[in-house]
C-alpha cells in the first residue's frame, strides 16, 4: 500500500500537477507567477493550491497496510512514517501488540471485557481509558505505575503471568520518552525481503511481541504454549500458526491488527523451509 501511495504521488506530481497548473496558467492566460498577481489570480492560485492540496491529502490520508483491516481499531489512524529509524519506537509497530499480547485477553481489557473501564486495542481507547498514558512521569502514568508496581497483587499483568519482559518495558519507557505519539512506521519499506526470514531474526521477535502475552505461562490461551522453539515449531508444521494468522475472522493475535502480507510471505517460507531453529 505505502507502494501505491508513492506511485500515486509520483503521477500526481509527473502527470496530474502540470495538468492544473497548466489549464490554471491558461485561464490566467499567462503564467500567473512570474507577473503581477491580481485579485483573480489570487483566486486561480487559491484554486490551485486547495487542489493539490486535497488530491496530495487524499491520495496518502491513511495507509492500510499499516492499519491492515482491524475491526477492533477502525478510526485509529497513525502518523506515519515511511521507512522504520531504528532509534524509534513506534506505537503501531511495538507497543499496541505489546499491550493487546499480554493485556487484552478474555477477562481482561478488551472492548467486552473491559476490566475497571480500562480498554487496551488501540491508541484512542489507551488514551481514553488509562490516566495520562502518554506522560512520560512514570508515578502520574498509570499504565506505567502498574507495569512497574513491584507488589505482585497490584501489578499488571497479575499473577500467574509474569512482568513484563525487561525488553518490553524498555521499549515503553523510549516510546513515552519520544513523546508517546500514535505514530507507526512501515517495516516493509523499499519492498518485500524474505531472506532474512529466520527464526531468530524474524519467527522469534515476531511470536515474542505479538503472541507470548497470550500463549505463555501456566494457562495459555487457547491450550497453545509458544515459549520454545519446540512449540512454536509444532504449530507451525501442523499448520495451525499460518491457518490462525490467516483466517477471515478471529485472526491471530487475536484481538490486534492481521499481521501484513510481507510478514505472513516470510511466515510461510520459513515453514515451508521446515520450520528450521536457524
Ligand atoms: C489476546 C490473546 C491472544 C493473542 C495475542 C494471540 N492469541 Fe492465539 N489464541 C488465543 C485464544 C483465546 C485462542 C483459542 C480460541 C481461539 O481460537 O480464538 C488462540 C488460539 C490460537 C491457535 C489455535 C487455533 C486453532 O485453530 O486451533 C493458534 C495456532 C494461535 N492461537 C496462534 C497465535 C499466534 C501465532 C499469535 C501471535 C501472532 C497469537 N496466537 C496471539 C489468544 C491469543
Amino acid at each position: 500500500m505505502a507502494e501505491f501511495c508513492v506511485r500515486i504521488s509520483v503521477e500526481f506530481v509527473a502527470d496530474i500537477i502540470p495538468k492544473i497548473w497548466i489549464s490554471c496558467a491558461r485561464a490566467n492566460k499567462r503564467p500567473f507567477l512570474f507577473n503581477f498577481i491580481s485579485m483573480q489570480q489570487y483566486a486561480f492560485l487559491f484554486f490551485c493550491l486547495a487542489t493539490f492540496s486535497t488530491f496530495g491529502f487524499l491520495a496518502c490520508k491513511h495507509d492500510p497496510s499499516l492499519t491492515p483491516g482491524d475491526p477492533n481499531n477502525p478510526g485509529d489512524p497513525p502518523l506515519v512514517t515511511a521507512d522504520c529509524n531504528p532509534d524509534s519506537v513506534y506505537f503501531q509497530n511495538q507497543i499496541l501488540p505489546i499491550l493487546v499480547s499480554n493485556c487484552t485477553e478474555s477477562g481482561c481489557h478488551n472492548a467486552q471485557d473491559h476490566q475497571d473501564g480500562v480498554v487496551l486495542i488501540s491508541y484512542q481507547s489507551l488514551v481514553s481509558t488509562v490516566e495520562n498514558a502518554t506522560e512520560n512521569d512514570f508515578h502520574e502514568n498509570k499504565l506505567m505505575r502498574m507495569i512497574l508496581e513491584n507488589d505482585d497483587d497490584d501489578r499488571m499483568p497479575p499473577p500467574p503471568k509474569s512482568a513484563l519482559p525487561q525488553a518490553q518495558i524498555n521499549l515503553l519507557k523510549t516510546w513515552l520518552a519520544q513523546g508517546g505519539q500514535n505514530n507507526a512506521c512501515d517495516e516493509n519499506f523499499g519492498g518485500c525481503d524474505i531472506s532474512n526470514a529466520t527464526f531468530s531474526a524474524f519467527v522469534q521477535p515476531l511470536v515474542q511481541g505479538r503472541c507470548q502475552g497470550c500463549h505463555s505461562g501456566s494457562n495459555p490461551q487457547g491450550n497453545i504454549k509458544l515459549t520454545s522453539y519446540a512449540e512454536i515449531k509444532t504449530v507451525a508444521l501442523n499448520g495451525k500458526m499460518y491457518a490462525a494468522l490467516t483466517r477471515s475472522s478471529n485472526w491471530m493475535p487475536k484481538g490486534g491488527a492481521k499481521l501484513d502480507d510481507c510478514s505472513l510471505q516470510k511466515i510461510q517460507a520459513w515453514i515451508g523451509a521446515g520450520a528450521p531453529n536457524n
